[in-house]
């Protein structure tokens, strides 16, 4: 049915958003699928390992865009087609822009030759509507620091690569503003909610 996506640097609250909104949705009798990426599949879940673990600290950004495109494949072969084919709404935890943003851009690979490769990868679906929840890198690396669990890989790389994440979601909402709705994320909880669930009133129809 609804293709939804939930994008931003890290600790921008998409994840918490992700699971209101589901279960707003579930409250409101629809039926929806949450996933998060890298993962959800077997073959995900372990290069999501391979992705985030400490052991390859050092990867080339190419064969790092190629694990992600890889573990999306799947992703979308095995879950997200079958679930949207039923009739589902599908929630992910990141997806495509994920990989413009951080492979693309803050590892310069560049936007283009990313989406290609992920077309190639996804069959070309698109999400109906991807919220990207803006928070900036200082205050990403404050909440960051602030949690208890260590950083992994990607979340440990320095303030300037998570600058160009923060500047890069603007770019690409500025690049696909029919799809794109930006979202402030440094609100309240409840804040944030409320305007997930407008966006998706104003630009799907869904009521709830
Ligand atoms: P998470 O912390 O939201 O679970 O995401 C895992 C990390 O992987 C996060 O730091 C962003 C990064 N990532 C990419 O660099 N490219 C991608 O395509 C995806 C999906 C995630």
């Amino acid at each position: 049915m609804f293709f939804i996506t939930f994008e931003g640097i890290d600790q921008s609250g998409k994840s918490t958003q992700l699971e209101l909104l589901a279960a707003g949705m579930e409250a409101a009798g629809l039926s929806v699928l949450s996933v998060r990426e890298p993962g959800g599949t077997p073959l995900g879940e372990a290069i999501r390992g391979l992705l985030l673990g400490p052991e390859h600290q050092v990867m080339d950004p190419w064969a790092e865009a190629l694990l992600y495109a890889a573990a999306r494949a799947q992703l979308v072969k095995d879950v997200i087609k079958p679930a949207l084919m039923s009739g589902k709404i599908v929630l992910s935890d990141r997806f495509i822009d994920s990989s413009l943003v951080y492979q693309g851009i803050a590892r310069g690979l560049g936007i283009e030759r990313i989406m290609e490769l992920n077309m190639g990868a996804t069959g070309g679906l698109m999400p109906d509507l991807t919220l990207v929840f803006h928070l900036g890198a200082e205050a990403s690396r404050a909440r960051l620091e602030g949690r208890e669990t260590g950083q992994d890989r990607i979340e440990s790389e320095p303030i300037e690569f998570h600058r160009m994440v923060e500047e890069g979601y603007h770019r690409l909402e500025e690049m696909y503003p029919a799809r794109i709705a930006g979202i402030n994320a440094a609100q309240t909880v409840e804040e944030v909610h409320a305007e997930v669930v407008s966006q998706c009133r104003e630009r799907l129809g869904i009521e709830l």
